[in-house]
């Protein structure tokens, strides 16, 4: 049976691919309030600004091309059951191939009805742009993304992948958001696990630290794992 690798991954996965990250020099959150155009109250009180928010990165997105980050993780299904469990809301692990992929906060490309949160409508080009007054099926509809304040309704089957993780890895992400870094936690304690990240935040002791951007430590972790299955 094969080995389930789990991985977490966040906005550093996606750098390579021209995909800005959040709290890096010359991060979104530096030239966007993150509460104006990330948060529940920040929608309530401008909704055409995260409207345009979002819009301008579903713009970015469709320009973007996985990196080879991306086609490596799901290149290892070959020999791991692997899980992605993604903080980032772009579709770059899908459309590299993996198959088992679950979003944190959310999926850029979709929007869902505000009468009606389980109602979500995935958006095509060319027609990419909403605006509060937006209708889908006679609906009205906001960002398929998890807003500051709000709850995090995939973190329970999360956790559940986490804790059955033969490996762990997490690749790009400063582990500043909860409950996401809090999945560290949930792995078993004699479960390997390893942290890509060129500016790697401060993690527990036994955690092997790759510091290297998420192509080239992606292609060192596989290197790790596969002589590992070898031996
Ligand atoms: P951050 O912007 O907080 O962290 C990005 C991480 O990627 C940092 O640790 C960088 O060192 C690392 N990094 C930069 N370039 C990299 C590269 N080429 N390869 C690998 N790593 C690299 O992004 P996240 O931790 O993903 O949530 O942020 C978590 C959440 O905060 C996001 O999902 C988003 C944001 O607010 C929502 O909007 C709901």
């Amino acid at each position: 049976m094969k080995k389930k690798l789990v991985i977490l991954t966040g906005a550093g996965m996606s750098a390579e691919s021209g995909l800005r990250t959040f709290r890096d020099a010359d991060g979104l959150w530096e030239n966007y309030p993150v509460m104006d155009v990330a948060s529940a109250d920040g929608f309530a009180r401008n909704p055409a600004l995260v409207h345009k928010f979002y819009n301008d990165r579903r713009r970015q997105l469709i320009d973007a091309l996985p990196n080879a980050g991306h086609i490596a993780l799901a290149d290892l299904e070959r020999q791991f059951d692997v899980y992605v469990i993604t903080q980032n809301v772009d579709d770059l692990h899908e459309r590299a191939g993996s198959s088992h992929v679950l979003h944190l906060h959310g999926e850029l490309m979709k929007v869902r009805a505000i009468d009606d949160p389980d109602l979500t409508f995935t958006l095509t080009p060319p027609d990419l742009s909403t605006t509060p007054s937006t209708l889908i099926d006679g609906h009205r509809v906001r960002p398929h993304i998890v807003f500051f304040q709000e709850a995090v309704p995939m973190i329970e089957p999360a956790i559940e992948i986490a804790s059955e993780a033969d490996v762990f890895v997490v690749i790009g992400t400063s582990l500043a958001v909860y409950p996401a870094a809090s999945l560290l936690y949930y792995v078993r304690p004699s479960v390997p696990i390893f942290y890509i990240d060129p500016n790697p935040a401060s993690v527990p002791e036994g955690v092997t630290v790759i510091r290297e951007p998420a192509t080239k430590g992606v292609a060192t972790l596989r290197h790790i794992l596969l002589s590992a299955l070898d031996s």
